[in-house]
């Protein structure tokens, strides 16, 4: 894919992100009523059988979460290995079943044996629910990627683990890759993997995601209630764009060129959310500014397998190096890292080709281990 296609798949993910997460209070309502939900629009529709189930972080959050216990042509629920799916940046669950059944991962899994689930982190359509906050409560918007590693990562993996009663092969794409990085010095998260997979891995990135998932839900607040009113959402509608210009003129999220604010800021490390005012992060983290996360906790047994495209202006080769060298002195029979020059970000999920470039050898892969 050229450059020009990822700018506008990043678009696309943006006005996705946009359309599920903006929207007045009657229309959405509205839309919540009638909506089938990710099983019956997008996966029983395609002839697999599907379960919808929630989880409750630990903060409150209650998460949807899908389940293709089986593939089109049967076989046995629940002897299969389980397969635990996190989408990226902007995205939610749906990201795994775009393409048509031979081409999205979720099915392809599903058809290879794979007991798959699907995550959706929250604030995202499907993962709205808190036990005590309404999402039209700025309150709910709260949180920053932080809060994805704390607790959304390990209460999806952890019921996924509970329901199925086997450790999980996990895929990561994007952002899900930093859940997965970040989250691997916790033993406790560690021990349920039985492998891992990174898709367009980002390990190196400063602050994208934190200012832009918070300063956007901020004005998805503000704007869709209190100023979009009563009229009708409409994705491409100027509402939309001023919403974008808005997230994008906050400190730290520039936006004017969508490729460029997400080349930019990717330099530097991870570090946890930045409160700014040194008093707050004080609080918070006991030093002036937030912790890095360790990204060089890879344990050397754990079966990994990463997959980076040269077209990518997320996941960046540069970046992506300096993770790889970080697993220098992993067992050699435990590592796959493969690169595809000709892919960019959003190949991973959308391409036509992905499954025999990509997702035949990551069966492979599980099926090694
Ligand atoms: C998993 O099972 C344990 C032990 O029964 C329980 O304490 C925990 O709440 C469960 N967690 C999830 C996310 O299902
Ligand atoms: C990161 O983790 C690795 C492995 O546990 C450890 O050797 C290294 O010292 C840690 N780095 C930092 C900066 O804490």
């Amino acid at each position: 894919m050229e450059v020009a296609s990822s700018v506008s798949c990043i678009i696309i993910l943006l006005v996705l992100f946009c359309g599920s997460a903006a929207g007045n209070r009657k229309a959405l309502y509205s839309v919540e009523a009638q909506d089938e939900g990710i099983c019956k629009s997008m996966v029983e529709t395609n002839g697999y059988e599907c379960e919808e189930h929630t989880v409750t972080t630990k903060d409150g959050y209650i998460l949807s979460m899908q389940r293709i216990p089986v593939g089109r042509s049967g076989g046995t629920p629940g002897t299969r290995p389980p397969v635990l799916l996190q989408h990226g940046l902007l995205m939610d669950a749906i990201t795994w079943l775009l393409m048509p059944p031979e081409q999205s991962l979720a099915f392809v899994l599903s058809d290879n044996g794979y007991d798959v689930w699907l995550a959706s982190s929250r604030g995202t359509k499907y993962s709205r629910g808190h036990t005590s906050l309404s999402h039209y409560d700025p309150a709910y918007w709260d949180w920053s990627w932080d809060e994805l590693v704390a607790y959304d990562l390990p209460a999806t993996i952890q019921y996924v683990y509970n329901q199925t009663g086997q450790k999980l092969h996990y895929v990561g794409h994007s952002q899900g890759t930093l859940m997965a990085l970040a989250a691997f010095p916790e033993d406790e998260v560690l021990s349920m993997f039985r492998s891992v997979a990174l898709l367009c891995p980002i390990a190196y990135l400063g602050q994208l995601t934190s200012p832009l998932a918070k300063d956007a839900a901020e004005n998805f607040i503000a704007e869709s209630v209190y100023w979009l009113g009563l009229h009708e959402f409409d994705p491409r509608g100027e509402a939309v764009i001023k919403l974008l210009k808005d997230a994008c003129s906050k400190p730290g999220v520039d936006c004017t060129d969508l490729l460029t604010s997400f080349t930019v800021i990717r330099q530097g490390t991870v570090t946890m959310y930045d409160y700014v005012d040194v008093v707050e992060n004080m609080n918070r983290y006991g030093q002036p500014t937030p912790p890095a996360y360790n990204m060089t906790g890879i344990p050397n047994d754990l079966p990994l397998f990463v997959s980076y495209g040269g077209k990518d202006a997320l996941a960046d080769e540069d970046d992506v190096n300096l993770l790889l060298g970080s697993l220098n002195d992993h067992d050699g029979d435990k590592l796959v890292v493969q690169y595809r020059n000709d892919y960019a970000h959003a190949d991973y999920v959308m391409a036509e080709n992905a499954k025999q470039d990509v997702y035949d050898p990551l069966i492979a892969f599980f099926r090694l281990h």
